[in-house]
């Protein structure tokens, strides 16, 4: 009966504070305040950032002061706009066990306001895609659930007050649900489908809402049998859409109370409104819609959500975004460029106004947020590294990098230098002509791919 009541006030207090925060792209001099001293309770029933914002957690905060004071001082412009991303809200990375004592420290200053973005990455799709090296390394996570989800969600019980959103497992369901073939991806897929449907359960906390990583429109919005190399690859709406569901109804279906949806493009560089969408060198003018209907990530959701309802599948479908680096389109030359992508520039800023804005443009959507730790290498371009990825050598992709996880100035000072924040401008914009890739794109009406021709009739 107690508890009850202090929830309550917790809610209260929520809610009349979330006015206080920065407007659209404005400094943040305040700061950061002290931890919320009464427990909260989440109803993933609804949009809870309409009540909360992203945190600015501490670790990628102060990594980001510090390397604002290492900007040279006459470039003031540069500086403003890095203690703008200091004070911007952006998820946690949790990839090993090690990394788990981090959410004690993060949970210490998190107003009553705000909400903590942990981003679970544990588990390794090594041998899942040995056609692009795109296999994260990992730290050895060691017995998933005892040594990481377990403790996680020890940390999230330990702080009542802490209001969380946990992003699941980005980067290892695509290459498990794309390559049920491979005989080398066999662990990773047996790993996958063990392990998360019983770390669903386990983050089922009051004070928490789950998102299930849902990859992007250029992983999974390909039309059944068209890309290049179909026979051995599932990447369609449909072949993620029922992975999605599968492990939603092992890990307890309509009983989980605070699964929320998905979240889409973490760590990618989709535009949230192109259109008719960026153009990709592997693709042709004409046909493009044809294989990859998915052309922004708010097209690519409508296709799940339809994808979802054919399986009369009655999971929630809410999203949210990662914008960290989406701002700048035609910067890549394929849609695999994943890695360090050059000219890529800071997408807005989460906040209570953007919140509303996308809520009431594409209610599908709960928010955009920066999930995406930029300035840190997603690989390396050095052959001689454990982190090497042939993707990192690309012409789309700034060299060089340090290893993956290693802090670059270089390319967080060039994400600074493309930045605009323009207060119009909530989606994406091509670059200058200049700065994109000036390849021929196909005019042909016949595109060829591997074993199928199809004719294109605009
Ligand atoms: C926000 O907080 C208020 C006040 O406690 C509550 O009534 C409302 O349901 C909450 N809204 C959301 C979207 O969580
Ligand atoms: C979905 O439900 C409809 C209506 O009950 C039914 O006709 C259809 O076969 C179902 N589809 C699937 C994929 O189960
Ligand atoms: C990146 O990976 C793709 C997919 O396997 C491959 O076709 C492409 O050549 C790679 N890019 C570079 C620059 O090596």
């Amino acid at each position: 009966m107690v508890r009850a009541i202090v929830i309550s006030a917790g809610f209260v207090l929520g809610s009349w504070s979330v006015c206080a925060y920065p407007r659209k792209g404005e400094v943040d001099t305040r700061q950061v305040r002290g931890k919320c001293d009464i427990p909260v309770v989440l109803d993933a029933g609804k949009n809870v950032w309409l009540n909360f914002t992203l945190h600015p957690n501490r670790y990628y905060r102060n990594q980001v002061l510090a390397a604002a004071e290492a900007i040279d001082v006459t470039d003031s412009k540069l500086k403003k706009r890095s203690l703008v991303v200091a004070n911007s809200g952006s998820f946690l990375w949790i990839e090993s066990k090690e990394d788990v004592s981090k959410i004690e420290d993060a949970a210490k200053d998190v107003p009553c306001d705000q909400i903590l973005g942990i981003v679970v990455s544990g588990l390794t799709a090594d041998g899942c895609d040995t056609a692009t090296g795109h296999s994260p390394t990992r730290r050895d996570a060691g017995n998933y659930v005892a040594d990481f989800t377990a403790p996680i969600a020890r940390q999230i019980k330990a702080n009542p007050n802490t209001a969380f959103a946990l992003i699941i497992e980005p980067g290892i369901l695509p290459f498990v649900v794309r390559n049920p073939y491979l005989k080398t991806c066999e662990t990773a897929q047996k790993t996958y489908f063990d392990n998360i449907p019983s770390a669903l359960k386990l983050f089922d906390l009051p004070n928490s809402i789950t998102y299930l990583d849902a990859a992007h429109g250029g992983f999974f919005g390909w039309t059944r049998g068209t890309y290049k190399d179909s026979n051995e690859r599932l990447n369609s709406p449909r072949d993620i859409t029922s992975h999605l569901h599968q492990i939603w109804l092992a890990a307890g279906g309509p009983s989980l109370k605070q699964f929320r949806g998905i979240a889409t493009n973490v760590k990618s560089y989709n535009s949230w409104d192109l259109s008719p969408g960026e153009a990709f060198q592997d693709e042709t003018t004409v046909c493009a819609d044809l294989f990859n209907r998915a052309r922004n990530e708010q097209q690519y959701l409508r296709i799940l959500k339809d994808e979802f309802k054919r399986i009369n599948s009655s999971m929630p479908v809410h999203a949210i975004m990662d914008v960290t680096r989406n701002t700048n389109s035609g910067i890549r030359q394929y849609w695999h460029d994943w890695c360090n992508v050059n000219h890529a520039s800071f997408g807005r800023v989460p906040s209570l106004e953007l919140t509303k804005y996308i809520h009431e443009k594409n209610s599908n959507f709960d928010t955009l947020v920066w999930a995406t730790p930029a300035g840190f290498s997603d690989g390396t371009s050095d052959e001689r590294s454990a982190s090497y990825k042939l993707n990192c050598t690309g012409p789309a992709a700034l060299q060089p990098m340090p290893e993956k996880n290693a802090w670059s100035q270089a390319y967080f000072e060039m994400m600074l230098r493309e930045t605009r924040w323009d207060p119009y401008l909530v989606g994406s914009r091509n670059v200058d002509e200049s700065r994109q890739f000036s390849w021929k794109r196909s005019d042909d009406t016949d595109v060829q791919h591997e074993g199928l021709v199809r004719r294109c009739d605009g």
